[in-house]
Order: structure tokens, then sequence, then C-alpha cells
């Protein structure tokens, strides 16, 4: 209420089934808008807190359940025994935008540290107190994915709430970048520059390369966290039991995993097909080069030449 104002003078489009706004640059749900206000404004980070960030539809779920599984593994050491065989990703680590919307963060407050917490928010909306060059701690890992299977998944997600959506109306939406905390390349690019800038504070994950090779970022992703594995725990198969926990069949064979919801969705949404490069069952050559061309325009000399 206190950001009625705000919100109320923000540009506005009601798409794809979601009211959004225009907010510093990006499409953000209404209903978040003056949650991320106040995360930027109050938000106060540990020293040792993680962020998982993530473009929606790009592996949040699987870099959850990955980062969480890494954390608590001297808390487990017997994968059969891990919470994560009893509980969705989702519910295992907070989600900071809704939290933030429902006005429920004393719940952060309560969260024993290292706090592990999640976010769909580009990096240049994250609060200073995050981001601030002064800061200690408090790190980042980010991870994105192929915008082409991105909307594929987005479309399907979308669809358990809003059956009948057009896919090539959003797929438009996507190039025209007034999509769900798009546009998406500024959202992926502002993750590449500050991974650049501060390797230390932002890790740069790609979903394709964790297909590719789990263990090694699962490596890289419990070093970043501070949690790396000792030689012991390599050679006990530890990084092996964590890959396998996580893996797509494991988590959507879970009964955990085939009914309930997390937030507004059902669990199972969050389990599709798992793979990379679906996106030619759903769209176009003409469409699929469309969006590489504008990928690759808008990753010109950063570095990033293509996801
Ligand atoms: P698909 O719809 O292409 O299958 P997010 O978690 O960011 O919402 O992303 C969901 C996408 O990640 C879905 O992609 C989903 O199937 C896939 N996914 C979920 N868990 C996974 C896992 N453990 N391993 C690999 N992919 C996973």
């Amino acid at each position: 209420e206190e950001f009625g104002d705000l919100v109320g003078a923000l540009p506005r489009k009601q798409q794809d089934g979601l009211e959004l706004r225009l907010y510093q640059g990006f499409w953000l749900p209404e209903y978040w808008v003056a949650g991320t206000v106040v995360f930027q404004r109050r938000f106060s980070p540990r020293r040792d807190d993680v962020i998982l960030a993530s473009y929606p539809k790009c592996g949040t779920t699987w870099l959850k359940a990955l980062a969480f599984a890494t954390m608590t593994r001297d808390a487990y050491p017997e994968p059969a025994q891990h919470p994560l065989l009893r509980l969705n990703p989702h519910d295992c680590i907070p989600f900071l935008d809704e939290i933030f919307a429902d006005g429920q963060e004393a719940k952060l407050e309560n969260l024993p540290s290292p706090r592990l917490m999640n976010t769909h928010l580009p990096y240049t909306l994250l609060p200073e107190s995050v981001t601030g060059a002064d800061v200690a701690g408090c790190k980042v890992a980010y991870i994105c994915r192929d915008p082409k299977d991105m909307v594929v998944s987005l479309w399907h997600f979308l669809q358990r709430r809003q059956p009948g959506l057009s896919f090539v109306e959003l797929f438009e939406h996507v190039c025209d970048g007034d999509v769900l905390v798009g546009p998406t390349w500024d959202h992926v690019l502002s993750y590449w520059h500050a991974s650049l800038a501060r390797p230390d504070r932002v890790l740069f994950l790609r979903y394709e390369d964790l297909l590719q090779d789990t263990s090694k970022h699962v490596r890289r992703l419990a070093q970043f966290m501070g949690r790396p594995f000792s030689a012991a725990e390599v050679s006990a198969g530890a990084v092996e039991g964590i890959v396998e926990l996580c893996s797509f069949e494991k988590m959507k064979g879970l009964e955990v995993n085939k009914k309930g919801s997390s937030g507004a969705y059902p669990r199972d949404a969050f389990f599709r097909k798992g793979v990379a490069g679906d996106w030619v069952n759903h769209m176009t050559q003409d469409m699929a080069a469309r969006l590489d061309e504008i990928v690759r325009e808008k990753f010109r000399g950063t570095g990033l030449e293509a996801l």
C-alpha cells in the first residue's frame, strides 16, 4: 500500500496471462513491484548468504536442488536420507521476490546461516546491500539458458494456468523484450557483466553446460559458495551422489514432485523434459534464426557470443 502511487505510475501491460509493470527497465509482475522496492531498501544480507539467481525457466529448480544438497551434505552423508527426497527444492529455499511481495521478509531473519535464497530479478535490481562495491560477502550464483528453450519451457509452464496461451504471441513478446522479467538479454547481460567485474561474488552458469558435465559445475558451485569438496569427498563419490540426487529423472519421479504446489504452480510443472534443444519441436527455423540473431546482436562485443 505504501508504494501504491509508485506502482500506479509505471507503464503497464497485460499479456501472456500476466499483469506486468515496467520497473527500472524490466517487466516485473505487478504484484512483485512494491516488494522489490522493499527488498532494495531493506534487505540486510549476511556475509555467508548465497542468492541463486535466474531468468525463469532456465534451471532454477535444478540449481536450487544442487546448491541445497551441496550446502547440507555434512548433515546428510547418506543421500537416501536427504530432505530433497521428501521436499520440493522450492520448499527448501525461499523465493525472495514472492517473500517480499507477500510482506513475509521476517521469515528470512529466522533462517539459519548460511542462508540460501533465490530471485528472478536482474542484477541491476538487486539491493545495493548485495551489489555495492564495499559489501563483504553475500554471493550470487546465476543460471541462464538458450532463450529458444527458455521460451518453450515458459510457454508450457504458463499454460498450466493459462490454457490456450499462444506460443507465437509469447515468442513475439520475448523478441520485443516485454515478457516476464524481460528483456531477457538485459537480464542475462546484467549478470554476465557482474560476473566479469566480480568473479568472486557472481558466478555465471549455463543450463547446457550443467547438462553436459554436471559434476564439474557442482564442484565449481561448491567452491564458489565457500564449501569446496575435499579430495576425500570426491573419491568417496560425494559429488556424484549429489548429481544423482538432483538429476531430472530422480526428481521428476519423486512422489513429492508429482503432487501439490509450490507457490502458484503445481510442483510437477517444474519438471517437464529437462533437455537442451526442445525448441526444434515448437518453432520454425525462421523463428529460431530470428531469435538467435537478436541474441547475437545484443551480445555483440560483450564476450558472451551465444547462449
Ligand atoms: P523444460 O520445460 O525445458 O523441461 P526453472 O526451474 O527455472 O523453472 O526451469 C524449469 C526447466 O528446468 C524445465 O525445462 C525443467 O524440466 C528443467 N528442470 C527441472 N529440474 C531439472 C533437473 N533436475 N535437471 C535438469 N533440468 C531440470
